[in-house]
């Protein structure tokens, strides 16, 4: 995510306005400037910013009744107001509308400078509560899919396989020529309880912890294995499949079955999506990508994190843009007999890998999906410290 440094400086000076931006631009910051509140309402519906700075005595709408709206409508931005003669009702109805802070003109440029600063912080952590936020409710979820899920293996799964066999029997019974109708509602049954049983299976996959049995790893033998077993199906389906396997790939710290359930899922999701279309492709691609330092995922070190980037495509099919995130959420499905949770298993096995699962589709130059699976390379240790390690 982009750091919080977007600012809008409001003041009807020029000369103030243009001095706060440079001084705040030579610091890092991107800032801009507005004349008045109507001008900067105007911005503010147009673009993002983190931090509102303005004047309060100003013509058309003053700092205070900016303050006000933009709180109505943009609660997110934090607002510093500044004012030349510093009033006691202005800074009470700034306290009242909560403003960041109320500094007095003339402003030094420590205090500015210091302000803005710790008004990021405030921004970074709130922004860090909410993700951390997100991640316990996730997790209380996950807690009680898991407690239904321990029923349903229990209980649905049992009763399932049962019914399974005594279909099976029924339809061994009945094989005279004149039963071809029990036969045929026999087959229904078994085909409606196999659903079922994926359905129950897969949900249980999804609400499980897995815990991972990591080992070193090269990622192309888990493709290798992924395409041995989905291939009979494709060649079934007439898909040319193309493999794009990058040599010398570094190894990584993975569980390589559950690692290849998440491969598996986007691979049969790219066939299912290929469907009966003729002449269409799947290529498996993996390469290795070192992210350039910058705002990309980079170790605590600082040293630029290596990955290993595995991109499953599919001709043949496209994501509707409204469809892009929610594929990956459980249960979305557009399949009449989807369960909606391959994605939602992958994102999550992928994710405790450390990586990271993105899609892109596209109707240009012909119909394309890709799942892109990003893992990251970590370090293995030396080969003498493993043994002094088994020695001790
Ligand atoms: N390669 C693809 N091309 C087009 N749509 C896809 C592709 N992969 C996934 N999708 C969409 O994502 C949805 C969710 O996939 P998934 O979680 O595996 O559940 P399911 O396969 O049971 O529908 C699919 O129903 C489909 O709409
Ligand atoms: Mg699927």
């Amino acid at each position: 995510m982009a750091s919080p440094n977007r600012i809008l400086i409001v003041d009807d000076e020029m000369a103030t306005r243009e001095i706060c931006r440079d001084f705040l631009a030579e610091n890092g910051f991107e800032a801009e400037t507005a004349s008045d509140g109507n001008e900067a309402l105007q911005k503010l519906d147009r673009e993002t910013y983190n931090i509102l700075l303005s004047d309060i005595q100003m013509p058309k709408l003053d700092g205070v009744a900016l303050l006000r709206e933009s709180r109505k409508r943009f609660p997110e931005i934090e607002v510093i107001l500044m004012t030349a003669y510093g009033g006691l009702p202005s800074a009470i109805e700034a306290i009242r509308f909560e403003a960041y802070d109320y500094l007095t003109k003339p402003i030094s440029r420590e205090i500015l400078l210091n302000t803005v600063r710790r008004c990021i912080e405030k921004i970074e952590l709130r922004r860090k509560l909410k993700e951390t936020n997100k991640k316990l409710l996730e997790q209380e979820r996950l807690a009680a899919l898991g407690s239904v899920s321990a029923w349903l293996s229990h209980r649905m799964r049992n009763s399932l396989s049962v019914i399974l066999m005594c279909s099976h029997y029924l339809r061994t019974r009945f094989n005279a020529p004149g039963d071809a109708e029990t036969q045929e509602v026999v087959g229904a049954i078994i085909e409606k309880v196999k659903l079922l049983e994926k359905t129950t299976t897969e949900f249980i996959n999804y609400s499980r912890s897995y815990d991972l049995q990591k080992v070193t790893e090269d990622v192309n033998v888990i493709l290798a294995d992924v395409i041995k077993s989905v291939s009979v199906h494709m060649r079934l389906s007439d898909v040319t499949l193309r493999q794009e396997l990058s040599e010398g790939l570094p190894k990584i710290q993975c569980d390589p079955h559950i690692l290849n359930e998440a491969f598996e899922n986007v691979l049969m999701n790219a066939a299912q999506a290929i469907g009966e279309q003729k002449g269409q492709a799947i290529i498996v691609k993996s390469e290795c990508v070192t992210s350039t330092p910058g705002p990309t995922p980079q170790t605590s070190s600082g040293e630029p994190l290596r990955t290993v980037a595995v991109t499953i495509t599919n001709t043949g099919s496209v994501i509707p843009e409204a469809n892009m995130e929610r594929i990956f959420r459980p249960f979305f499905t557009t399949k009449d007999y989807g369960t909606g949770l391959g994605l939602a298993i992958t994102k999550r096995i992928v994710e405790q890998h450390g990586g990271a699962i993105s899609v892109e589709s596209s109707e240009q130059g012909g119909k394309k999906t890709s799942i892109r699976i990003v893992l990251p390379v970590t370090a293995e240790r030396p080969a003498a410290e493993n043994a002094e390690e088994n020695r001790g």
